[in-house]
Order: structure tokens, then C-alpha cells, then sequence
């Protein structure tokens, strides 16, 4: 009933021309991998770049980031329609480096969520436990705490729209992987949310991803695990054959 998703999250890298000579070498490796959704989610001037180099392929683009405002003084933000104009589909949505870094709370988590969402976007949403939360054995908390702030006045129908990744914060870009159980563990607990906000049937349609250096060696047992629905990659997107490995180990 699931499908598969496989999202890079492409952060800070890659200039409009080097977007270019990526999707490039990405495109033929990913042709015809129809078993799961292929998504790039890219820095903001990359856009126009991606979705003509994506143009008739099977990937589909997405933004890191979307303003909760339909427009205004908001210098440097950027709102849904103007990602949806430019043949936006996906958008990330509260990645811990937005929450550590950019103040990204959960109410703006959840405000640009619904935003994304009334414009027809897919929100990639995520959530995940610092190691000192997990530490202190708060994991299951945290993050159905999360998932229900950022899923707040979300309607059943908008839940089609909606993925949530969980990127546990102390796997992202260190190199250190959660283990496979600990991955179906923490999905587990988002999809628990979401049946205990939505009911049992939209929680066992909803996606979930896994993130947080997943990569081309470990992919396939993270796949595997029954609460798993793809993932959201960041450092292995950024080489072709790592990335098209990954979708590899999805079909
Ligand atoms: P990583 O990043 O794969 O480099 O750990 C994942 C993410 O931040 O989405």
C-alpha cells in the first residue's frame, strides 16, 4: 500500500551548473527504477537549473525550505507558490539543521507545513532526538511530540501529501548510521502519532522515511524493516552512483 520514496537533501552544495551535471549523470542510472519515488530536493537558485535537466525523466524535484506566508516582508524566504510556479513538488520541512541553526521551532514547523500543504506540495516533515534525549530514554516522547505539533490542523485528506523522516539528530553527517531496528523503531513511533491523530488506516498509508547517513552499503537493511518507506539522504546524494544505489536498493 506504501510506496517507496528516496529523497536527497542536497543542503548547502552544488552551484545551478554543477545541479545540472549531476542530475545528468543521476538520470540514466535511475531510469525505469519505477518502484519507489525518486526526489532531489535542492538549494533555491538550483531550482530553475533541476527541473529542466529533470524535464520527461522519473525524478521529481523538491525545496529545503518554504515561508509560512503567502508573501509580505520576509526578506530572504521564499513562499509556496512561488516553489509551486516554478514546478516545485516536494519541500523539506523542520530538518534538525533548520531547528539548530535557523531558531525552526515546532509551530513554524507546523505553519509551513500547512502552507505547503493548502499549495498542493508534498511536505517531506522531520523529526528526530538529539543522543542526549535519546540518552535520557525520551526518544518515543520527542518524537510523537514532534509529529503531532507539526501535523496540527493537518486535514485526513492533506495526510496524503504529507512524508515524515526520521532523521535522528546524531546520525545526520556524522557517519554514524541508527542500526535497522532502531530506524523501524523510531518510525514506528511517528506512525504511532499519526494513528493516534489520523487512525490506524492513514497511519498505514502514510510514508516514512529513514534519515541520517544512510548510504549505498546500508540502504538495503534499512529498506527492508516494515516501517521504513524510503529515505532521506543526505552526503550519498551528493555522488550519482551512491545515490542511484540507494534507489537501487529500493526496487
Ligand atoms: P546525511 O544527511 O545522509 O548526510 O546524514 C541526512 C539529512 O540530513 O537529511
Amino acid at each position: 500500500m506504501r510506496r517507496y520514496v528516496i529523497a536527497g537533501n542536497w543542503k548547502m552544495n552544488k552551484t545551478p551548473a554543477a545541479a545540472k551535471a549531476l542530475i545528468e549523470e543521476m538520470k540514466p542510472l535511475v531510469a525505469g527504477k519505477d518502484n519507489c519515488d525518486v526526489v532531489l530536493c535542492v538549494p533555491a537558485i538550483d531550482i530553475p537549473a533541476a527541473i529542466e535537466a529533470t524535464a520527461g525523466s522519473n525524478i521529481k524535484i523538491g525545496a529545503e525550505n518554504v515561508h509560512f506566508k503567502a508573501s509580505g516582508a520576509y526578506t530572504g524566504e521564499i513562499s509556496a507558490e512561488m516553489l509551486t510556479e516554478a514546478g516545485v513538488e516536494y519541500v523539506v520541512i523542520g530538518h534538525s539543521e533548520r531547528r539548530q541553526y535557523f531558531a525552526e521551532t515546532d509551530q513554524t514547523v507546523n505553519l509551513r507545513t500547512l502552507a505547503a500543504l493548502n499549495a498542493g506540495l508534498k511536505a517531506i516533515v522531520c523529526v528526530g532526538e538529539t543522543l542526549e534525549q535519546r540518552e535520557l530514554g525520551y526518544t518515543e516522547t520527542l518524537l510523537k511530540f514532534q509529529t503531532k505539533m507539526a501535523l496540527t490542523n493537518v486535514t485526513a485528506e492533506q495526510m496524503k501529501n504529507v512524508i515524515i523522516a526520521y532523521e535522528p539528530v546524531w546520525a545526520i553527517g556524522t557517519g554514524v548510521t541508527a542500526t535497522a531496528d532502531q530506524a523501524d523503531e523510531g518510525n514506528g513511533y511517528v506512525r504511532a502519532a499519526v494513528a493516534e491523530m489520523f487512525g490506524a488506516e492513514i497511519a498505514e498509508a502514510t510514508v516514512v522515511q529513514y534519515g541520517g547517513s544512510m548510504n549505498e552499503k546500508n540502504a538495503a537493511e534499512l529498506l527492508s524493516k516494515p516501517n521504513v518507506d524510503g529515505g532521506l539522504i543526505g552526503g550519498a546524494s551528493l555522488v550519482a552512483a551512491k545515490f542511484a544505489a540507494i534507489v537501487d536498493a529500493a526496487q
